[in-house]
């Protein structure tokens, strides 16, 4: 088993069936790409790995464990465990950078103010923010704001990290910043699945892609294999020919 294991994962809304069977293993410090059109049901699958939604039917294990009826206190742990990178990074508007980042580390850690301070001070200086400890929110730019909510859903150090679309919107700057991040992160050891439709960012941080296509896995590959395989699905997707 891998450290995420998705066994036959199905999900309708309103009667519509999303997911027939999804199925794919990310293994330990493997960053696998999930890529596919708008609606196929990416940003529900990575949900489902902290619980956040529940599939109809299917197994979703987390180191072997499977979690999909899991209830909201058995889930606390999950949570420490995997954490999910929100699109918009989610920060607090009224508190500082530095509060943002210090909101975790007060809620889920037992670190006394002194710890929390370098360690704040360590992850911004090592993502290069270290420029906007003491701003609000609504003081950075939109590319800052997804780099310090990035920084701030993995300052607790989780094993394993669900970014969805952390590179939408952003300038080349800003996205390379975020590749180095990731990059970084996954030289940790981390584990982690990076949902995105930027085919650059994709390449550049995945180990393995898989396509999502008419509720399903319909491809995996390593990056050089589907440079390869052109006829392939994958390379389809990527070329704009199959959605
Ligand atoms: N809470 C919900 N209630 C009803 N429908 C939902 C809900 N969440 C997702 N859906 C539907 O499930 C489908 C998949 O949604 P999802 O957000 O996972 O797509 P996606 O692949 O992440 O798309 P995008 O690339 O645009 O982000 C969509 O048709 C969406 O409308
Ligand atoms: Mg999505």
């Amino acid at each position: 088993m891998g450290m995420i294991d998705v066994r036959n994962f199905a999900k309708s809304f309103d009667g519509v069936q999303v997911h027939k069977k999804v199925s794919f293993t990310v293994n330990k410090g493997e960053c696998l790409g999930i890529v596919g059109g708008s609606g196929v049901g990416k940003s529900v699958v990575l949900r489902s790995l902290i619980g956040l939604e529940k599939p109809d039917s299917g197994e979703i294990y987390i180191e072997g464990e499977e979690i999909s009826k899991y209830s909201e206190e058995q889930l606390i742990p999950i949570r420490t465990k995997v954490a999910y990178v929100f699109q918009n990074g989610a920060l607090f508007d009224s508190m500082s950078v530095y509060e943002n980042l210090a909101y975790p580390l007060r809620e889920h850690t037992k670190m006394s103010e002194s710890e929390i301070a370098k360690r704040i001070h360590e992850q911004l200086s090592e993502f290069g923010l270290a420029e906007a400890e003491s701003k609000e929110p609504a003081q950075l730019s939109g590319g800052m704001q997804k780099r310090v909510g990035l920084a701030r859903s993995i300052i607790i150090g989780p094993e394993v990290i669900l970014y969805d679309e952390p590179t939408a919107g952003l300038d080349p700057y800003n996205s390379l910043k975020i590749q180095e991040m990731i990059l970084r992160l996954k030289a940790k050891g981390s584990t982690s699945i990076f949902v995105s439709h930027d085919m650059p960012s994709v390449f550049a941080v995945c180990d393995r892609i898989a396509l999502l296509l008419d509720g399903e896995i319909k491809a995996v590959g390593r990056p050089d294999e589907l440079r390869e395989d052109p006829d392939g699905l994958l390379q389809k997707f990527v070329s704009g020919e199959a959605g």
